[in-house]
């Protein structure tokens, strides 16, 4: 399979972003970790983090017709971003949402996601692992 991997706002800080939450590793480290991981290897990975809601939506277009999956970590965009969730439903291709942290247990504005009603699944709170599972989760749809 094709995957692109999107990560939202602030997680281009992760390493030293709120450690005792998301940990030591950097972004680039951990999506070394996944591209490498036995699973992954049998897969083609893209890569693309940004700050910016326009340019996720636009990352998101511009993929369309490379990609057969995708994970997103929407970050706060979860949260906010009708915009982010109408690019998902657009291109109608199979996404997963990803977060690091167990956003149903943190504050109250995190448990809501906007994202989640267009995606397969929502894994939170399994750190790294949660693309994993996603990737999981993917790949058995895609098999049908
Ligand atoms: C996050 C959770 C979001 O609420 C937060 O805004 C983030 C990271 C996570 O991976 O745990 O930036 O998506």
């Amino acid at each position: 399979m094709n995957i692109i991997v999107i990560n939202g706002p602030n997680l281009n800080l992760l390493g030293e972003r709120e450690p005792h939450i998301y940990g030591n590793e950097t972004l680039k480290e951990l999506m070394l970790w996944i591209e490498k991981s036995p699973l992954g290897s049998e897969h083609a990975f893209k890569f693309f983090q940004s700050n910016h809601e326009g340019d996720i939506i636009d990352c998101i277009h511009d993929e369309r017709h490379w990609c057969d999956g995708i994970i997103i970590n929407p970050a706060a965009y979860t949260h906010y971003s009708y915009s982010i969730r109408d690019a998902i439903s657009s291109v109608n291709i199979p996404a997963i949402e990803v977060h690091f942290s167990d956003i149903h247990l943190r504050e109250e504005f995190r448990q809501v996601s906007v994202i989640k009603p267009v995606c397969l699944a929502q894994i939170t709170g399994m750190g790294k692992n949660s693309y994993l599972e996603a990737l999981k989760i993917l790949i058995k749809n895609h098999q049908g």
